[in-house]
């Protein structure tokens, strides 16, 4: 892919945040790190949208509380169209981990990942997503 040069004009303070972000994350210069950034805000804005995109929600629950394993199955049941694989982990004898790999159109997947998140006793949770195609 060919690619055009832009001039971008920003405050003192941003310039440095984005030096410390370009050192930090180890980009080999400041196109790279914005290249990084305006992606990943893009890529997340797609989450709702018709894209097809791909990622996987990750889980952390205590397995004794209430009914998550049950209601998480049910709701993984309805989305069969869209779930790749689930892992689930045994972290201890009460906290599982669960890493559920999707991909489909996004609004249908942020459906499913805010249906699972919002499962009563759900600790931990988020959605990662990328662009599949
Ligand atoms: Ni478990």
């Amino acid at each position: 892919m060919s690619v055009s040069r832009f001039g971008v004009s920003l405050e003192e303070n941003l310039l440095k945040a984005l030096d410390a972000f370009v050192k930090e994350n180890k980009y080999p210069n400041r196109s790279q790190a914005i290249r990084a950034l305006i992606e990943k805000s893009l890529v997340e804005k797609k989450w709702q949208c018709n894209n097809v995109v791909a990622g996987a929600i990750i889980i952390v629950y205590d397995h004794h509380k209430r009914d998550i394993t049950a209601k998480s199955n049910d709701i993984q049941h309805d989305y069969h169209d869209v779930i790749l694989s689930v892992q689930h982990f045994h972290l201890s004898h009460n906290i599982c981990l669960e890493i559920i790999a999707i991909k489909g159109i996004a609004n249908r997947l942020t459906e499913l990942s805010d249906k699972i998140l919002a499962i009563k006793g759900v600790s931990h949770g988020k959605m990662v997503m990328s662009r599949a195609e």
